[in-house]
């Protein structure tokens, strides 16, 4: 077949700072897509894009050619109003578990495509897995059935779902292009456009436990993703939060299943609360019914019902008892006094070693492997108390996990006063 581009002239443009052109962006998405474009051409453009960037016109246009790659779901037609989030990812962020089920609970349906974690991040998949018999791969119809039915569902993206971005960034991932803002939104934005939500609140992460670690960098990601949902008709707000500590008191797919259903319960860490009822109440606004009343949803067992009802629909027993580690190690406080940092990074990165994440996309997880926190930032504690317990089946694990959260927290003297970090940091509309 006679093309209409050459992907060397395309590489080449963008190597020289030349705006690519809708038809190009078009041609080198679809062609990637086809097999037209080869790994190392995708691997060099990419790599051009990372070192000198994109026009908001060629984001938006990538973004689409990337939604165009696959097929668009759409529910409209449902009974109700839907609603999703994202979050960029982070340490013991397991806020979709209570989430999704309290967003239904108040009348909104939540379409949730998830991934599997990769490095010191976790994946929601990966956590919801630990549960007895959940299964994360739904065909189209029953995700729909579902909805109509249960008000939620959490499950992974199929195939056809923006299928460029999933070959892209499989490509991204070794080829050292993952972090590139207009490559990071393109991404994103394309899966969730493409999974047909009304409304989108996104929750962009920043700190050691982040993929944007300075401010700035996190505001011009969630301003350009929050201008490309909206230009195609979702209507999406962003929150800018806090990951420099660890959310909540646990890092690792059981203990943070386990988390969840804490809060669900009407108990759970404050501020794995404050964040779920923030971003709840951004998506249930999203989807037009911002009077919603998320507390007394939660206190009121009508969101742990919503949970329950969705882990069955999806073959999981929420009765079964969640796995357990077969091996703990304490670490302990090295002195009195106030803990004042406890960096989200090494915490992430010891639970990965545990074996809670997967140095390849093929590896297995450990449902039980992690970190339990005792204490949060701001904490007095006492010589020789437990500041942290590592949970694996294999204890051959420990002494890397351990040197992972060496200089990973601070006690300072009695009385000393913690640089004070909002949770959520501001909201980009
Ligand atoms: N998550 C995605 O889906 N894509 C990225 O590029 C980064 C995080």
């Amino acid at each position: 077949m006679n093309e209409a581009f050459d992907a060397v002239d395309i590489i080449g443009a963008k190597r020289d700072h030349v705006e690519l052109t809708d038809a190009q962006i078009d041609w080198v998405i679809d062609g990637y897509t086809r097999g037209v474009v080869a790994e190392e051409q995708m691997s060099a453009l990419a790599m051009a894009v990372y070192l000198n960037g994109m026009t908001p016109g060629e984001i938006a246009r990538w973004t689409d050619a990337m939604i165009r790659s696959g097929q668009r779901l759409d529910f409209s037609g449902l009974s109700r109003p839907t609603s999703d989030k994202h979050s960029t990812g982070g340490v013991g962020d397991k806020i979709t578990l209570p989430l999704v089920p309290l967003v239904a609970a108040c009348g909104v349906a939540v379409p949730q495509l998830s991934g599997r974690g990769l490095g010191h991040t976790g994946g929601t998949l990966d956590k919801l897995e630990s549960i007895a018999g959940w299964r994360a791969d739904l065909t189209g119809s029953e995700m729909r059935a579902q909805l109509e039915d249960v008000g939620a569902v959490i499950c992974a993206a199929g195939a056809s779902l923006a299928p460029a971005d999933r070959r892209l960034y499989a490509l991204r991932d070794v080829t050292g292009t993952v972090s590139s803002l207009p490559l990071i939104a393109s991404s994103i934005m394309s899966k969730k456009i493409a999974e047909g939500t009304g409304s989108l609140v996104l929750d962009v992460k920043i700190g050691s436990g982040a993929c944007m670690k300075e401010l700035d960098q996190g505001r011009e990601l969630a301003e350009t993703m929050v201008r490309l949902g909206t230009d195609a008709g979702v209507r999406t707000v962003a929150l800018l939060t806090d990951m420099q500590t660890p959310l909540g008191l646990t890092a690792g797919n059981a203990l943070e299943v386990r988390e969840s259903v804490e809060v669900l319960a009407g108990g759970g860490p404050p501020d794995v609360i404050e964040l779920t009822l923030a971003l709840a109440r951004e998506m249930v606004a999203g989807a037009g019914r911002p009077d919603a009343d998320l507390a007394d949803a939660l206190a009121d067992g009508r969101a742990m019902d919503v949970w329950r009802r969705m882990v069955r629909a999806q073959g999981g027993d929420p009765t079964v008892p969640l796995p357990e580690a077969r091996e703990t190690h304490q670490v302990l406080a090295p002195a009195d006094g106030m803990l004042i940092e406890l960096d989200a990074y090494a915490v992430g990165v010891a639970a990965w070693r545990l074996g809670a994440g997967r140095a390849r996309k093929e590896d297995p997880v450990l449902a039980a492997a992690g970190v339990q926190l005792h204490v949060k930032p701001g904490a007095t504690v006492r010589r020789g108390e437990p500041l942290l317990t590592l949970h694996t089946d294999t204890p051959d694990r420990f002494e890397r996990a351990i040197e992972a959260l060496d200089g990973g927290y601070t006690i300072a003297p009695e009385g000393s006063n913690p640089a004070h970090r909002p949770l959520i940091i501001d909201r980009i509309a």
